[in-house]
């Protein structure tokens, strides 16, 4: 995996220094992170809500990388990229894309962002890794089951670095809560409850705007539509707003799935319950309901749902939105009591957990401790340094979202899903198997 002692940069350096021909100027790619003067070189794509309010800032804020190229397909969004960079280093000397294969393609940088919707997140996040890039990318993983599992396998086998933006992991509550679990202060659990928002949030376009057109100026759609078919545009529908329509994402069950799903299974993943390794943990079976607006409304994502899911060990694992009976967050219920976290709740059947996880936390005494992240940008460059796993590798938070698409998928069927998280297989059911993926609008294809 990312601890491979295979190490692009440094092996490529061994061989100059071994007395080959060496070239005059040694590109960064091959200095890069390694050199103790040299800064982690950083390419952010896509710079939207999450791009230029969070992670492009984030990096920014970071000493030892320097960002020195931005992308977007949209003009405005591209000017407000490269005018932050350049304010933050006082120069003028941040390169702007539109199109991220090229900016992929510059020797010069060593690790990409990616802030796209989620359509994109593959095949970018694919090229960069085949490139020998190192890659932070948001969640939720992928658009479809497919293309997740061909993520995973491209960066594994790349031996890149990889940080999924479930940045929850690296938010001291979350972590005592899933240590709780996994310390067996709850006992061997037996229910799993995972609340995640319903409905569509308005990020000030309400949806019944029916309008079509005129793309704005300094889009390219065409490029922004990418892998998907390219449908009338519609600004409900763009920048923000793409995520409550299917054509481009998978509204609040597959936008949140990647949080409060991944947490509950950093606190059930290879504990004592019996259900596997975060790699590996899944569901066995799962049923799932929800409420779909007609498919033609902009907004046509599942406003109520709810999957019910059996784990190994005979594990109940509810994921429900808009069901009064699942609380926001995770829950994990056990022989001794529960534990529920969410981004404002810590509480467990026991109040004296709460300050006893913290403590042995502190102190390091604790049987599990799990890995420890205080800032989730810090650990990523930190393990682009030393090669180590991110607190959020590829492989866990393809496993937090697949019951995401696994119940996506039941909904639309009716049908029970029987599933096998080894093969990553759904069993005797062509109809189901066949939603795993979607074919990509040429010429864009999953590359590799
Ligand atoms: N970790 C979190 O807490 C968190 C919060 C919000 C969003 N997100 C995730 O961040 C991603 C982006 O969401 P958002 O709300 O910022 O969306 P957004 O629509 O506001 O921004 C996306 C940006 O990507 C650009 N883009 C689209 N295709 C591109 C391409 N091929 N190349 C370069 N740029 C391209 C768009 O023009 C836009 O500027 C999503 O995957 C979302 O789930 C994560």
């Amino acid at each position: 995996m990312n601890s491979s002692p295979l190490h692009p940069r440094r092996d490529a350096l061994k061989l100059i220094l071994a007395g080959a021909s060496a070239p005059l100027v040694l590109p960064s790619r091959i200095l890069g992170q390694d050199a103790p003067s040299k800064k982690i070189t950083i390419g952010c794509i896509g710079l939207g809500m999450q791009g230029i309010l969070a992670n492009l800032p984030s990096f920014l804020g970071q000493d030892d990388c320097r960002v020195i190229a931005v992308c977007d397909v949209d003009q405005r969004a591209l000017d407000k990229g490269v005018a932050m960079v350049n304010e933050r280093y006082g120069n003028q000397d941040c390169k702007a894309f539109r199109d991220f294969r090229e900016l992929i393609a510059r020797d010069d940088i060593d690790a990409v962002a990616i802030s796209t919707p989620d359509h994109w997140h593959s095949i970018i996040a694919m090229t960069a890794a085949l490139a020998g890039k190192d890659i932070f990318c948001e969640k939720p993983l992928s658009r479809t089951l497919n293309e997740g599992i061909a993520m995973v396998r491209t960066v594994q086998a790349k031996e890149r670095v990889w940080q999924t933006g479930s940045w929850q992991r690296s938010n001291a509550r979350f972590r005592w809560a899933a240590q709780l679990v996994q310390n067996g202060y709850a006992g061997k659990i037996r229910r799993v409850e995972v609340g995640l928002p319903s409905g569509h949030f308005d990020f000030g376009r309400t949806g019944n705007d029916k309008l079509d057109g005129p793309v704005p100026e300094g889009v390219d759609y065409d490029l922004w539509c990418g892998p998907r078919p390219v449908i009338p545009f519609n600004i409900c529908r763009f920048h923000r707003n793409w995520r409550w329509n299917y054509h481009f994402g998978g509204g609040q069950l597959i936008d949140w799935i990647g949080h409060h799903c991944d947490i509950a299974h950093w606190g059930l993943a290879n504990s004592e319950s019996g259900v596997g390794p975060d790699d590996r943990i899944g569901p066995l079976e799962l049923t799932a309901t929800a409420d779909f607006p007609p498919k033609e409304a902009v907004w046509n994502t599942a406003t109520k749902y709810r999957v019910e899911c059996v784990y190994p060990g005979g594990v109940e694992f509810v994921i429900a939105g808009g069901h009064a009976d699942i609380q926001p967050g995770a829950k994990w219920i056990g022989a001794d009591g529960w534990v529920h976290v969410d981004r404002d709740v810590f509480k467990a059947s026991e109040t004296e957990w709460l300050r006893d996880i913290q403590e042995r936390d502190k102190k390091g005494d604790l049987k599990v401790p799990l890995n420890k992240s205080e800032n989730h940008f810090r650990n990523f460059l930190d393990c682009v340094k030393s090669r180590q796993r991110t607190i959020t590798p590829i492989e866990t938070a393809h496993r937090s979202q697949t019951p995401g698409h696994l119940g996506y998928i039941a909904s639309v069927t009716g049908r029970k899903i029987v599933w096998n998280p080894e093969t990553q297989q759904i069993a005797d059911d062509a109809e189901a198997s066949a939603m795993m993926g979607e074919e990509m609008r040429a010429p864009w294809k999953l590359p590799g």
